[in-house]
């Protein structure tokens, strides 16, 4: 069991009930679970500016006729030091292709392949998505039986709580035509 600490936070009554209603929406169960994981997103967004190691998925969408862009796709990737460890390839029709390329590795390290390969002619649009590895965020949900007390108000219990959203990039590639 994760060691607990139990902490009081003075907040504004709206902004309280405006952080209830959302997070109700979103499907939290309870107060503490949702403050976790905006404690999470920080850590996880520091992590990423700190340029350690994180992980990324490259969900794109390309026109293999295209001259060459699948021996260029192949070429970045092979080309990254290991940093790719998937790629699934769906055909989509008879044009287009989507590819999830999945990588770890410093978080500028990442960007950069995600740019190279998001700029080739003929990629049509993609998106890097970049986490944390997950060893610095602590023991996630197995805690939730101490959920009492303070900042721990039950708030319209739905079903499980969803996870927060994953970080995206800036980066989005789109075709340049010529
Ligand atoms: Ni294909």
């Amino acid at each position: 069991m994760a060691d607990l600490t139990r902490t009081g936070v003075s907040i504004e009554r709206d902004l309280l009930r405006k952080f209830d209603d959302a997070i109700a929406k979103k499907g939290y169960g309870n107060r503490s679970e949702a403050i976790r994981d905006l404690i999470r997103d920080h850590l996880v967004t520091e992590e990423i500016e700190a340029n350690r190691v994180v992980v990324g998925a490259l969900t794109m969408v390309y026109d293999h006729h295209r001259p060459k862009l699948t021996e260029k796709l192949l070429e970045a990737q092979h080309g990254a030091g290991g940093k790719v460890l998937a790629a699934t390839h769906v055909h989509l029709d008879h044009h287009n292709c989507l590819e999830v390329i999945i990588m770890k590795g410093l978080g500028a390290q990442l960007k950069d392949l995600a740019d190279k390969i998001l700029s080739l002619r003929g990629v049509k649009h993609g998106r890097l998505v970049v986490t944390s590895t997950g060893r610095d965020l602590g023991q996630a949900g197995r805690n939730k039986a101490n959920d009492r007390g303070l900042g721990s108000a039950s708030i319209k219990a739905r079903s499980r709580p969803r996870r927060r959203d994953a970080h995206t990039f800036e980066s989005v590639g789109h075709s340049s035509e010529s």
